[in-house]
């Protein structure tokens, strides 16, 4: 009764391209998403038994950011199929209890969309306004200091119409000026189209740059360098006047009303900042923001930085910043950032740590996102120079190695020809681990299952608990009388501990490490996580 499919359910993230070719061309399509629905969910627990996939962009495109950069809001890529086939798509997931979230990208379209065109064309056009053009200052240089996200300045200069247009990415990726009210009602219309054909929520791409400073004043310097390593060239400066502009709350809170026409539908927005920043787009007390807003916390956490006592720092700070009814989410990875496992893999233990994440992952309070692929436990690929795909340099890196095909078989899977980029090690695939009781797979099944079961897992309150040994971060969860208590240990030694008087360990649901001691004091392997029902 209480059940909110994107609150209580679990999310799944598929980058169309890598995710299943239908039709031998190497590049992943909707067809396949189709053929592949069943794996996701039968209704039964030989599959994931997910509640809803996150498509990146499936919109006609040149491509330049793959897919990120838009040319049509309302139709489908040839690759990827046509609107015919999205239908069906839809139509296919609803029979399976299965809600489709597309990628809305708001802030920017690309340079080949017919309304950059026309805005191009000429200084006078009706459409001049629905794009962040200015002119030079006077010796000729960018009207700011801005920097673009991919790298190199944020403006581009326009010969033909002797302006600089605004590029927070690829220069083929003008952004958008949400401060003209033709654009922000253009853009709802998107989102009515797509809800119209029975779409059930948007993730929205780069919610926190749709506005800026009016006044375009410069950015800071960063004193800080420790993020540059993380956020690349855009480490440089502090984004005060270029994202999270105070403004972008009230922008969001119509786009909830819109979303809001339509029954149970929702929202999950990109931004970034701390907790308190964040939460901020939720809309407040009054809830009226977003539904969600992705909480990349604990992705920051790379290296020997992911241990017990900052993994939970990091839960704490989000649980606390969030306003009463507002829910939290959690995210390991996504098509952006290094593969998890290869994210803690700086001794070799990354594979055995990816296990454990998988146990908090889907016991903590909030809604989970699970890249695809994590699953089974794929690492970053090493993409060869020759093969590499993806312009951008985010990060100081390229972001092909967490895009490559998701491994079906120990042969690939994904295409009868060559895929769009490499396979991975092809010893980690589905049809293996389907067969293998103690495989990730195994793993990720068994957690989904058992948490849709309980109540205390989708909908119970999160106490951390005191006073266990430092590389132990455990909490309960509980509704009812119905009480869970979630323990990984991030050591690479096993470690024994008595749990605190009130709390005695029942029946285990679920560890990493096959089946534990019972009762009495509680020994953990190293990096097992376990899940344990309270008497
Ligand atoms: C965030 C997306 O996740 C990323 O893939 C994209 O390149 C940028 N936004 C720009 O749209
Ligand atoms: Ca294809």
């Amino acid at each position: 009764m209480d059940y909110l499919w994107w609150k209580h359910g679990v999310i799944y993230q598929i980058y169309p391209r890598s995710f299943q070719d239908s039709n031998g061309d190497g590049i992943g399509d909707l067809d396949g998403i189709i053929e592949r629905l069943d794996y996701l969910n039968n209704g039964t627990n030989h599959s994931l038994g997910i509640d809803g996939i996150w498509m990146s962009p499936t919109f006609p495109s040149p491509m330049k950011d793959f897919g990120y950069d838009v040319a049509d809001y309302e139709d489908v890529h040839p690759d990827f199929g046509t609107l015919a086939t999205m239908d069906r798509l839809i139509d296919e997931a609803h029979k399976r209890s299965i809600r489709i979230i597309l990628d809305f990208v708001p802030n920017h379209t690309s340079s080949d969309h017919p309304w950059f065109r026309e805005s191009r064309s000429s200084v006078d056009s009706p459409k001049r306004d629905w794009y962040v053009w200015r002119d030079a200052k006077d010796d000729g240089t960018a009207p700011n200091n801005w920097i673009a996200v991919f790298g190199g300045p944020a403006w581009e200069w326009d010969q033909k119409t002797q302006q600089y247009y605004l590029h927070s990415f690829l220069v083929e990726q003008p952004d958008l000026n949400w401060r003209n009210p033709q654009v922000e009602r253009a853009m709802h219309n998107v989102l009515r189209f797509w809800m119209e054909r029975g779409v059930d929520g948007f993730r929205i791409d780069v919610m926190d740059r749709i506005l800026k400073d009016p006044a375009l004043r410069d950015n800071p310097p960063n004193p800080d360098r420790s993020w540059g390593r993380l956020m690349g060239v855009t480490g440089l400066q502090q984004h005060t006047q270029d994202q999270n502009w105070p403004d972008i709350v009230d922008a969001v809170r119509r786009i909830r009303s819109t979303v809001d026409e339509f029954p149970d539908r929702m929202t999950v927005g990109e931004v970034f900042g701390t907790p308190e920043n964040i939460v901020r787009y939720y809309g407040g007390e009054t809830s009226d923001g977003l539904h969600l807003a992705f909480n990349f916390s604990l992705t920051r956490l790379v290296g020997e930085r992911w241990n017990a006592a900052n993994v939970r720092k990091r839960v704490d700070a989000f649980e606390s910043a969030l306003p009463g009814a507002a829910w939290p989410n959690i995210v390991l990875g996504n098509h952006d950032i290094d593969r998890f496992i290869s994210r803690v893999n700086h001794d070799g233990r990354g594979a055995a740590r990816g296990r454990a994440a998988a146990v908090l992952l889907l016991t903590l309070r909030g809604t989970p996102f699970i890249y695809m692929g994590e699953e089974i436990g794929m690492p970053n690929t090493d993409v060869p120079e020759h093969r590499l795909q993806d312009p951008a340099r985010f990060h100081h890196r390229n972001r092909d190695p967490e895009r490559t095909p998701l491994q079906w078989t120990a042969k690939g899977g994904f295409s009868n020809s060559e895929p769009w980029l490499p396979y991975g090690d092809l010893s980690i695939n589905v049809a293996a681990q389907e067969k293998d009781e103690r495989s990730m797979l195994t793993l990720y099944r068994k957690l989904i299952w058992t948490r849709r079961a309980s109540k205390a897992l989708t909908l119970g309150d999160y106490a951390a608990i005191d006073g266990l040994p430092a590389d132990v971060f455990a909490f309960t969860r509980a509704h009812g009388d119905e009480r869970t208590l979630t323990m990984i240990n991030f050591a690479n030694d096993g470690v024994a501990f008595d749990l605190p008087k009130a709390l005695r360990a029942g029946e285990t649901l679920v560890s990493t490490h096959g089946e534990p001691n019972a009762g009495g004091r509680i020994e953990l392997a190293a990096h097992e996580g376990r899940l344990v029902r309270l008497m």
